[in-house]
């Protein structure tokens, strides 16, 4: 018996603070169409400094879960590339912050923005084996580059809690896939280092390469491309996964009138990231929220192909169906809701929000800059971290 498995719930944080591109292009004396056009960003998430990815990850499950699914979850999976410790993952953090039932196992992936889509896989792995479990994945992360550096206009910060189960209310998901990977230096982060090292222009047209070469082989994978409705895209900035299907369509190796469908069905899946910024691991999980929450006429039984990419680099092209009341899993309003309470920050206050540091050694009260429900890194304590709800 075949079981259909997917994503159930979608559990979006994004912090209370953000930067309006417009004033940081004058601030940087650029103009403002290249962040706005160029790059195709309006809004920039800050975080202050209480809401590092443990928080932001809880904030995001948070939203979503209820005492059935706290039960019923055998596994919580952290994809993120923001961690602070090389040891102890988020997702332990988590366990505990969500109250999961204690056989619950925990652990975090790492590769780039990849990794929640390497634990959204493993996690649909699980559940086919048994349905009547769940699995939470959370991506959560902080992008950051640096005042002044090329890639400031593509930092952004929030997490995406994606519940994985038999029968789900969204979007159910293909087991076919197909992951290309290519060991190169386009964009990583060093330890010693706490804003990514990038080869900016390589960076794009690798991403770009990774995403011709996956469509060279999905049919070969059992992929169905031209049944897609549409392909939504890991979004560093929203025109990122408009240059894709730009050289996709400059191979020559894909129906062109395919190409052109995506093309003219782009720019809501882009929608919500213009809003936040880059999220790395929860970009892609963005872009699709953006589309499902966008497009008026989306109907259950429309297929989707979802791109999921990782410097470094890992890519992975699968797909999904839409299933029958995905609407009313999805919750318009609070999403609303929760974009529309944030509060712009002047250009002075988001450098200095930036340029913050937990200090490495001495225990150190975390001030509440949050000033909203919900959870916030509250102290350090002889290294460790503790988390406080509000
Ligand atoms: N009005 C409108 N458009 C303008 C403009 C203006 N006044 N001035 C410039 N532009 C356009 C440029 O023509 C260019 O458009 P095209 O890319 O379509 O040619 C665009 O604005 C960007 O300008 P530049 O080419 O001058 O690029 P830049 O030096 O400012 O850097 C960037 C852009 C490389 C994306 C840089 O922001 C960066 O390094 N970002 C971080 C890396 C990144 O996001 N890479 C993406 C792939 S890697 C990935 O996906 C993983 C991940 O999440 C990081």
């Amino acid at each position: 018996m075949t079981v259909t498995v997917g994503i159930d719930k979608i559990g979006l944080y994004v912090p209370q603070y953000y930067i309006e591109m417009t004033e940081l292009a004058q601030a940087r004396g650029v103009e403002p169409s290249k962040y706005t056009i160029g790059i195709g960003q309006d809004k920039m998430a800050v975080p202050p400094l209480d809401q590092d990815v443990v928080a932001m990850a809880a904030n995001a499950a948070t939203s979503i879960l209820d005492e059935q699914d706290r039960l019923a979850i055998d596994q919580v999976i952290v994809g993120t590339e923001s961690a602070f410790d090389y040891s102890k993952s988020v997702a332990s953090y988590l366990h505990e912050l969500l109250a999961l039932q204690p056989y619950c196992k925990a652990y975090e992936i790492k590769q780039a923005c990849y990794g929640a889509t390497a634990g959204l896989q493993s996690a649909c792995d699980y559940v086919r084996l048994r349905p009547d479990r769940k699995v939470l994945v959370v991506a959560t992360d902080i992008a950051r580059y640096g005042l002044g550096t090329p890639g400031e206009p593509t930092q952004g910060a929030g997490a995406v809690a994606l519940l994985i189960s038999a029968n789900p209310r969204i979007l159910a998901l293909d087991s076919q896939s197909i992951s290309y990977t290519d060991n190169q230096f386009d964009f990583w982060r060093p330890s010693y280092s706490d804003v990514a090292l990038v080869d900016g222009k390589f960076s794009t047209e690798l991403y770009q390469d990774c995403f011709c070469q996956v469509m060279a082989s999905a049919k070969q994978a059992g992929l169905s491309p031209e049944n897609w409705r549409n392909v939504v895209f890991h979004l560093p900035f929203t025109k990122m996964g408009k240059k894709a299907l730009d050289a996709l369509a400059q191979k020559g190796s894909v129906d062109a009138d395919l190409i052109e469908r995506w093309q003219a069905a782009y720019e809501p899946a882009t929608r919500l990231g213009r809003q936040v910024g880059n999220i790395y691991t929860g970009s892609l999980y963005l872009s699709l929220l953006s589309y499902l929450t966008e497009v008026e006429d989306l109907a259950a039984g429309d297929s989707l192909g979802l791109f999921s990419y990782g410097s470094g680099a890992v890519a992975e092209l699968f797909s999904g169906t839409l299933q029958e009341g995905f609407r009313e899993a999805l919750d318009l309003a609070a999403l609303k809701a929760h974009l529309e309470r944030r509060q712009a920050l002047a250009v002075q206050d988001y450098e200095r929000i930036f340029s913050q540091r937990l200090p490495q050694e001495a225990d150190y009260q975390v001030a509440h800059q949050s000033q909203e429900a919900g959870f916030v890194l509250d102290k350090i304590d002889g290294h460790r971290r503790y988390y406080r709800q509000y």
